[in-house]
């Protein structure tokens, strides 16, 4: 079993760095080579004014783009950017290194008829931002944060300007000022290190000669009665810059203000560490106290009386209603949490750089399949010790459950996005590619996984269980199930909620988020919380002689995905506002996917860490 962990995880970091590569191989230009211009789909700034979360593909025939001779053609893209919706098409932009610097030269002349015209407003009045890649960064504004005074890129750029006066009919941007800083790696070598662009909207004749004049020239606003002609410019201009190659993402990934990142960790540690001192003052003084108690009565008195959590010692090993699903839920919740952090370990070091875009999707999909091991073996020996018998289905369910509703999910949401015609669609190719790698090579390694379970075997037991059911006292209302999991989800959500107001402002307007290093941290504070809350509530829930603690501690567990739902439903009304139905659809849907995944995964640290807890306890008890 070791063996095969190991050399999996071989392959995995191998295979990672094979991801990491392409990216991260610095690239030498010499004096006029080409330099390529990529253009990515469009997307909606997030500008708290209309977020349409739908992204257009940059040739769109309605945006009339220039294209390169012969088409556009597509340039090759790993399957997590395919899957967070790049589209990544060449240009005809003519670039050599070091050469026309500050020339004016003119892309294209176009010409737009009314329909066009009001799409292109549209999407202006949308606040739609241009992304394009060169050398792998992507070509960014450089702005000044107002509070620190610092200069950052923001990436993207705006396809054209509706701040006053444009209110009423919009200025399309048709002159790009590019600004390419390079590095002069050695004698007559040049890397790239940054991509600024300033977009200009130049109106007046738009068929003679450009002069790229960019100042005191009228915009160009498109009318939406008639056809009229775009002329498109751009004039690259060569900076010298002492950044070398290995920090030239610095500047992207400044995050805006790391206080708040800061103030929130530290609030989250505080809450675990109070935590931490309740359950370890509760547990190690009340439980130490019981047991020795429980130990003594044995010894000076012949008639036994028990009280609190030593009544129902014949009962907590008792079979749960359901065990079959708890032990595939549980063990689907492994492999995620396997994958969760293997993804931020790798995220850590460095392996998942930002150069290479969507390597994160890439590697979470490959580890999740490759982890299928772990949730088949969990699964199996949880259902054994639970007291389940049908280990077949149990194996067949838990390899083909949950990535088959996961994937009818993403199908319905494809669905959805098809029909709103966005490029964020994923292509059926790459659908089948990942159906391929959850059913060709999750399913049976979660076969062997279960294989190796049952062979292990179910976990042994301290107590035997009574063969007559003890009847349960009504407990506090606290404990009961919905309570107690709304109650206990509070302090897990609660350490983890500015990150997830980030996570959820990079997902939703698709912005650079790589404070790994925050989310790492975050995610290990909420399963430490998550971890000691189901223990404390599981103890209370002994000491009420209420003994169905297992489908309870997972729930307790997995409590703050409700939260995290309701939240996302807040986020939703207050921060977006989505009109199409498709797009309130995506948004659902994918709300409802991140709560799902969350809540298995807590769920399952909840479950185990109970498991344990309850293990522990009735071990240290003497029964007769
Ligand atoms: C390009 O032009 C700008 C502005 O005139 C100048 O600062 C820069 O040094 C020039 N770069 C090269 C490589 O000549
Ligand atoms: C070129 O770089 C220098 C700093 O190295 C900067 O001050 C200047 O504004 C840059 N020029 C352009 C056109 O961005």
């Amino acid at each position: 079993m070791y063996a095969i962990l190991a050399s999996l995880a071989l392959s995995l970091a191998l295979s990672s760095n094979a991801f990491y590569l392409p990216g991260a191989a610095p690239r030498n230009y010499g004096k006029g080579d080409q330099v390529d211009l990529f253009v990515n789909a469009l997307t909606p700034m997030l500008s708290g004014k209309d977020d349409a979360k739908l992204v257009h593909d940059y040739y769109n025939p309605k945006l009339k783009f220039c294209q390169p001779e012969g088409g556009p053609t597509k340039q090759s893209e790993s399957l997590g950017g395919i899957l967070f919706g790049d589209r990544i098409f060449n240009s005809p932009f003519d670039i050599k290194m070091l050469e026309s610097n500050q020339t004016c030269q003119t892309l294209c002349k176009t010409t737009v008829d009314a329909d066009e015209a009001k799409f292109i407003n549209d999407r202006i009045r949308e606040d739609y931002a241009l992304n394009w890649l060169i050398d792998g960064l992507p070509a960014a504004e450089m702005k000044v944060d107002l509070r620190t005074n610092e200069l950052f890129y923001d990436i993207g750029f705006n396809l054209g300007n509706d701040d006053e006066p444009f209110e009423q009919s919009p200025a399309l941007n048709n002159h790009y000022e590019i600004v390419l800083r390079y590095h002069e790696y050695s004698e007559g070598v040049y890397r790239i290190v940054g991509v600024l662009v300033w977009p200009y909207s130049i109106g007046g004749d738009q068929q003679g000669d450009a002069t790229c004049n960019t100042e005191n020239t009228d915009p160009l606003l498109l009318k939406e009665t008639s056809s009229q002609d775009i002329r498109y410019t751009y004039r690259v201009t060569w900076n010298e810059s002492s950044t070398p190659w290995a920090t030239r993402w610095d500047n992207y990934l400044k995050i805006a203000d790391p206080r708040i990142h800061w103030f929130s960790l530290v609030n989250s540690i505080v809450i675990v560490i109070f935590l931490l001192v309740m359950v370890s003052m509760i547990l190690l003084r009340s439980v130490t106290r019981d047991i020795s108690r429980y130990n003594a009565i044995d010894m000076s008195e012949d008639v036994q009386e028990d009280w609190g959590w030593k009544l129902v010692h014949g009962e907590v090993f008792r079979s749960p209603a359901h065990p079959m699903i708890l032990g595939i839920m549980t063990g689907n919740g492994a492999q995620l949490c396997s994958m969760v952090g293997v993804t931020l370990v790798f995220a850590l070091l460095g392996f998942l750089s930002p150069s290479n875009r969507g390597s994160l999707a890439t590697v979470m999909m490959v580890c999740f399949s490759f982890f299928g091991c772990i949730g088949g073996y969990v699964s199996s020996r949880v259902y054994s010790s639970l007291g389940g018998m049908d280990k077949r289905k149990n194996a067949f369910v838990t390899a083909t459950g949950l990535p088959t509703i996961v994937f009818m999910i993403v199908f319905l949401l494809n669905f959805f996005l098809l029909i709103a015609n966005s490029s964020g669609a994923v292509p059926f190719g790459t659908l089948l590619v990942i159906a391929l790698l959850w059913f060709g090579i999750s399913a049976p390694l979660s076969a062997i996984g279960s294989y190796f379970g049952s062979k292990h075997g179910a976990i042994r037991h301290p107590v035997r269980v009574n063969p007559i059911p003890r009847q349960i006292p009504p407990g506090p209302k606290y404990l009961r199930p919905w309570s107690a999991a709304l109650l206990s989800g509070i302090l897990p959500f609660g350490a983890a909620f500015v990150e997830l107001y980030f996570i959820m402002s990079s997902l939703f307007a698709s912005k650079a988020y790589y404070a790994f290093g925050f989310i790492a941290l975050t995610a290990a504070v909420m399963g430490i919380t998550v971890a000691t809350v189901s223990i404390l509530f599981t103890y209370f829930m002994l000491c009420a002689e209420e003994y169905r603690w297992h489908w309870r501690s997972f729930l307790i567990g997995g409590g703050n995905a409700f939260w995290i739902l309701a939240y996302g439903v807040f986020y939703w009304a207050s921060r977006l506002s989505l009109d199409s139905f498709s797009s309130v659809a995506l948004y659902m849907g994918y709300l409802f996917l991140l709560a799902l995944l969350d809540f298995l995964v807590t769920g399952t640290i909840g479950f185990l860490a109970s498991y344990w807890a309850v293990r522990k306890l009735y071990s240290a008890i003497r029964i007769d």
